[in-house]
């Protein structure tokens, strides 16, 4: 996955496009390159490394130019080099692109472009757009030709060079948006890229072409038709977008955790009457034969947890599949059944793939996103957005906690509207409790030096176990997940009850376990658990309940939670998980927001 940004206005376009790669740099890392259009040529600068790596080597330069593209790399095709950096040229530098996707048949259209005489300057697969627009005629007839040629997934950002002052923006498969500012168009993978300066855009579809110039846009469907498309005024606070004092991203977003639930929440509990609305959803029954839950990563855990929540409280049956699974199985699932995806991105290909499948066998489709105007949300028949607000970090924290929010809803509105009895008033206890967790996820963040000091302890071992059951199973799989992702560390997360079918055997004093102990009905079994792994001479960390002083004996150390319902629990047992990694990987020096090998969304298979 990688970004682009392209920039047409009245002032010089360098710094937009600089500014702009950065807030998108999330999307990749590992090269960069701007062009620009000056005296109808093309300079450009290409790099393997960092934004701030080509910022030093444009030190001394500037210009005047009012146009340009950009781009920031996550390398699929090609390794990361000063020759794959984008952007891309024809053979006569006359077109000049930035593409974020893949070429799916580009060796057999680099094969017959060489033939034809086209000389290849880089080892990616982005290089034959460029060369399947080299020639004469209307640029934008070119790329309706290059469009019925290339398989696979692009948003492109074009500059030809005959027409200085114009840019075109091509999405197929990969995000694009069009920023409508002032003096001034943009063309970006992702709101944050220009969000300073407008937050009004156009959300373009796949197949749509924008010619952007001096006079305005035109949008085009794939066959050459204009089209009228809405501008939207996007509600997200580019304050959002900034790092606000902290060091990183993730620390900043794991901040930001009280208040986004807030925001998910609000609006969508209606405390007088004990009752859950959801506009987006308005007259579902719930009477569903069976939901299937796919997303990937963080998102699959939330989706587990959604499945307890769904089944306890609503009664429907629920199954969890990874998206890169769930396609590729021939599912059973048809009319009656509702599939729910979810993304903080809305761009994952194989959840867009998995939800493409469900449609196509005619399930209902509802998703939970948390990126406005993203194609999961255009292809899904519902959405419920989680209103995180952007996360940029690329290890996902508040996503996940709204992600929980909503399928706790979801599952309440579902057994209201099924008529499940609450005999216990279960659920009323769950409302009354839900709007207390942002001030309960406050405590835990207000005692943050304990998980500083917590990381200085264990951050040199190199094997963690995760444990829990029930709800904390999910918790396992997302704490292990995060220590994994940013510090490098080997963690597995494991239902604590599995233990003794094997992984025991890896106990020994260099192994730290995490135990998640409920206060349900499992507590004394997952206890046991501890202690198993204690008589083996393994390292425990404890997550209980403030007050536990039955497990204060037991574990080397313990991290206290506010006390709260069962169900309840993750939503605050997650925030020392989070913690307790951006601090390991801290401790490590490791690069928290931009760990290696990763992207914060996976666009390609
Ligand atoms: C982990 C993480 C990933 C994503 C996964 C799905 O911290 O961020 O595992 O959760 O790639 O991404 P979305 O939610 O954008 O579909």
């Amino acid at each position: 996955m990688c970004g682009i940004i392209g920039y047409l206005g009245k002032e010089p376009a360098l710094p937009f496009l600089l500014r702009g790669l950065k807030s998108l740099e999330y999307r990749g890392y590992d090269s960069v390159g701007v062009a620009l259009v000056e005296e109808e040529k093309f300079i450009s600068f290409r790099k393997k490394g960092k934004i701030r790596d080509l910022e030093q080597d444009l030190t001394d330069f500037s210009s005047n130019s009012c146009c340009g593209i950009g781009h920031t790399r996550w390398a699929t095709h090609g390794v990361p080099s000063d020759r794959n950096a984008h952007p891309h040229f024809d053979c006569q530098e006359k077109v000049a692109l930035v593409h974020n996707g893949i070429v799916e048949n580009y060796q057999s259209l680099r094969a017959g472009l060489s033939l034809e005489g086209h000389c290849f300057r880089s080892d990616t697969d982005s290089e034959v757009i460029a060369h399947l627009l080299e020639g004469e005629g209307d640029p934008l007839e070119r790329i309706f030709n290059m469009m019925k040629r290339v398989e696979g997934s692009y948003a492109l950002c074009i500059i030809f060079q005959e027409e200085p002052d114009v840019l075109y923006g091509v999405r197929q498969l990969s995000p694009l948006i069009l920023g409508v500012g002032e003096d001034s168009h943009f063309l970006a993978s992702d709101l944050p890229a220009f969000l300073e300066d407008t937050r009004r855009v156009v959300f373009l579809e796949d197949g749509e072409v924008v010619r952007v110039s001096p006079a305005g846009y035109t949008i085009y469907s794939s066959d050459g038709i204009k089209k009228d498309k809405p501008v939207v005024t996007v509600p997200w606070d580019p304050v959002r977008a900034e790092k606000g004092g902290f060091k990183h991203f993730m620390l900043k977003e794991i901040h930001e955790q009280p208040q986004v639930l807030e925001e998910t929440l609000m609006g969508r509990i209606n405390l007088l009457d004990k009752r859950v609305c959801l506009e987006e959803i308005a007259g579902w029954d719930g009477n569903f034969e069976r939901i299937t839950i796919v997303a990937c990563g963080t998102a699959n855990y939330a989706g587990l947890l959604g499945k307890i929540f769904l089944e306890k409280l609503a009664r429907i049956p629920v199954e969890v599949d990874y998206a890169s699974e769930f396609r590729y199985r021939d599912p059973l699932i048809g009319e009656n059944n509702l599939v729910i995806a979810i993304s903080q991105s809305g761009e994952t290909a194989d959840t867009l793939a998995a939800v493409r499948l469900a449609k196509e066998k005619g399930a209902r489709v509802l998703a939970i996103c948390n990126v406005m105007g993203s194609t999961l949300t255009q292809i899904a028949d519902a959405v419920i957005y989680t209103r995180a607000g952007i996360e940029i970090g690329v290890a996902s924290t508040k996503a996940f906690l709204c992600q929980l929010a909503v399928l706790l809803l979801l599952a309440l509105y579902f057994a209201e509207a099924r008529g499940i009895e609450d005999e216990q008033l279960e659920r009323e206890k769950i409302l009354e409790e839900l709007v207390s967790l942002p001030r309960q996820i406050r405590e835990i963040l207000e005692k943050e030096e304990i998980f500083q000091d917590l990381a200085r302890e264990f951050y040199l071992l190199k094997d963690f176990l995760y444990l829990g059951r029930g709800v904390f199973y999910p918790l396992a799989l997302e704490g292990a997940l995060k220590l994994k992702e940013i510090s490098y560390i080997h963690a597995e997360g494991l239902p604590a009850g599995e233990m003794k079918h094997g992984p025991i055997a890896l106990i020994e004093p260099d192994v730290a376990s995490v135990v998640l102990v409920g206060s349900g009905e499992t507590r004394s079994k997952v206890i046991g658990n501890l202690e198993e792994i204690k008589a083996r001479q393994g390292k425990v960390i404890a997550v209980s309940w403030v007050g536990d002083k039955e497990l204060e004996k037991k574990a080397d150390r313990i991290i206290f939670l506010p006390p709260t319902l069962e169900i309840l629990s993750p939503f605050l047992a997650i925030v020392p998980l989070q913690l307790f990694a951006y601090y390991v990987a801290l401790e490590k020096g490791c690069d928290v927001d931009q760990p290696r090998n990763l992207a914060k969304s996976v666009t390609v298979e």
